[in-house]
């Protein structure tokens, strides 16, 4: 079974990226950390990053057929990004969509996502243990299946 965890723009700045909303965990420790999961959970896990929404597009089609979970924080681009979602009912894979902050307790701008109706669930506000979770949860689900 394979999972594959996208990060999508400015996430590539986590650690100093304000800290006082986003922590000081970097990307590369969250995709360590989960490498280390997948290890044990006997799971094939590959990971992207990308700042651009059309890199993102093609990863997601690239993972039909191959891919059996999702984890996606698209980052700003949740908020804004029709291709991403189409791309997404499209190949059909499950997904989870998860902030690492609690976007509901932010701007109002953060409160609408383009994922959040198609998403198996989300995951929002447990900071960067939320990608731990949603490791644990993806495991689970592709088992239970
Ligand atoms: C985020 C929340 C988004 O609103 C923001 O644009 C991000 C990160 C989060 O993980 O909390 O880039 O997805």
């Amino acid at each position: 079974p394979s999972i594959l965890l996208i990060n999508g723009p400015n996430l590539n700045l986590l650690g100093t990226r304000q800290p006082e909303i986003y922590g000081t965990t970097t990307l590369a420790d969250i995709e360590s950390e989960a490498h280390k999961q997948a290890d044990q959970l006997s799971l094939t896990l590959s990971t992207f990053q990308s700042n651009h929404e059309g890199a993102i597009v093609d990863r997601i089609h690239e993972a039909r057929k191959k891919v059996d979970f999702i984890i996606i924080n698209a980052g700003a681009y949740t908020h804004t990004s029709v291709a991403i979602r189409d791309a997404l009912s499209g190949v059909e894979i499950p997904f989870v969509e998860i902030h690492i902050s609690n976007v509901h307790k932010r701007e109002p701008f953060r409160h609408h996502s383009y994922l959040s109706d198609i998403a198996v669930g989300v995951v929002a506000g447990l900071g960067t243990f939320g990608y731990t979770v949603s490791m644990q949860f993806a495991a689970n689900y592709i088992g239970a299946k």
